[in-house]
């Protein structure tokens, strides 16, 4: 099935910088999700044969529906990029208008780019003619900064292009993660233009992706942070809410490090790689809540206690300090068992797990 045939109802893995690393991507489709999408490649990079970067637009074979996201800001070369990553494999391919980060938007690259609907406009064209078949999508914040939101012009601005649908974070670029998302914005792009509109903020349960969804009038939704924290949420959003236990969720972060393995390789360079990646998995991994005892559910924009823990697995897999995540690293790279009495003592430093989540691309 082609991308815009799987589209409707959908929930969508984002693109991430570092989380959408080709091994965790196998993992969501193993969980269940039907459409994937890269890191954010930058066009330039692809241009100048940098290794590093083709690294990023390669599928897995056992991905349905995998699209690659550029930046540029040049039309040319970014449909000789799209171009490219077509006759790679990708299903779609989308363009960043969203990225926050100085060292990009200093450059007039992601969020920064959206403030210039017309070179939009002109950079969709450019990708639409060089591609032959697949849709280009584009994804978009609300706008730079408050008092500044620009969604409806620059999502008009890419359909204009000739974009076969939007993807909006219904945040500004100012706001970070600092505010819920805005899905009544979100829902005023989905009305306003003709082609289909794919939702993005906050989505942490099942119910929540399918509220969201009809609430906003999207065709589908897109996770990250939440399938960074549950890779098993795009099975939850077709199966309906489980209460994945810890002995569950050990099966599941050793089944990213064999797949990790696989990718990386067994040898001492690899291994290393994998245990980088596993311990940054696991600043994520760290932060699940079930649903709590008396029936209400955690949010994506709240930090659940630890209390909830109801076994000496759950509190360690909860724990969120560098000694717990360090240790758990370790044993999850050999298939040493772990046993949670024999875990260090929490370290002075304290929680260092939420700095993972300044990082964002
Ligand atoms: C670790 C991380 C890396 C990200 N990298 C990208 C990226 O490369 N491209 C992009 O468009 N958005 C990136 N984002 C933003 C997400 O795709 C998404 O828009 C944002 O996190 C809001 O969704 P959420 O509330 O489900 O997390 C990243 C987010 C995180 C947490």
């Amino acid at each position: 099935m082609t991308f815009l045939e799987l589209l409707p109802g959908s929930v969508v893995l984002a693109p991430m910088t570092k989380g959408c690393n080709l091994p965790y991507r196998r993992l969501c489709v193993e969980l269940g999700a039907r459409i994937t999408t890269s890191e954010m490649t930058l066009a330039r990079r692809l241009k100048q044969d940098r290794r590093a970067e083709f690294a990023l637009i390669r599928r897995a074979p056992d991905e349905p529906c995998f699209g690659v996201q550029l930046a540029g800001t040049n039309p040319d070369e970014m449909g000789w990029a799209a171009a490219l990553v077509e006759e790679r494999g990708a299903s779609f391919v989308d363009v960043n208008l969203g990225c926050p980060i100085d060292y990009f938007t200093s450059k007039g690259l992601g969020a920064a780019l959206a403030r210039q609907p017309r070179r939009v406009t002109r950079i969709v064209e450019g990708m639409k003619r060089a591609v032959t078949k697949i849709p280009v999508t584009v994804k978009i914040r609300l706008g730079w900064k408050e008092g500044h939101r620009n969604h409806l012009e620059v999502a008009q601005a890419a359909v204009d292009g000739g974009a076969d649908a939007i993807i909006v974070h219904g945040r500004t670029r100012e706001a970070r993660y600092r505010f819920a998302a805005d899905w009544d914005a979100v829902g005023e792009v989905a009305r306003a233009v003709k082609v289909p509109v794919v939702g993005n903020g906050d989505l942490l349960f099942g119910h929540e992706a399918e509220a969201a969804r009809q609430r906003s009038g999207c065709a589908a939704v897109m996770a990250a942070r939440g399938a960074l924290i549950k890779p098993w949420l795009f099975r939850e959003c077709t199966e309906g809410y489980v209460d994945v236990g810890a002995d569950e969720r050990l099966a599941i972060y050793r089944r990213y490090v064999a797949l990790a393995l696989e990718h990386w390789g067994c040898h001492d360079r690899g291994r290393g790689q994998v245990a980088q990646f596993l311990r940054w998995h696991l600043g994520f991994w760290c932060r699940y809540a079930p649903r709590r005892a008396d029936g209400t559910w955690p949010g994506m924009q709240e930090r659940e206690s630890a209390e909830f823990a109801r076994t000496p697995l759950e509190r360690l897999l909860g724990r969120q300090d560098e000694a717990a995540l360090t240790w758990l690293t370790e044993r999850l790279m050999t298939d040493e068992a772990i046993d949670p009495d024999a875990a260090p003592p929490p370290d002075e430093a304290g929680p260092s797990a939420p700095e993972t989540l300044q990082v964002e691309g």
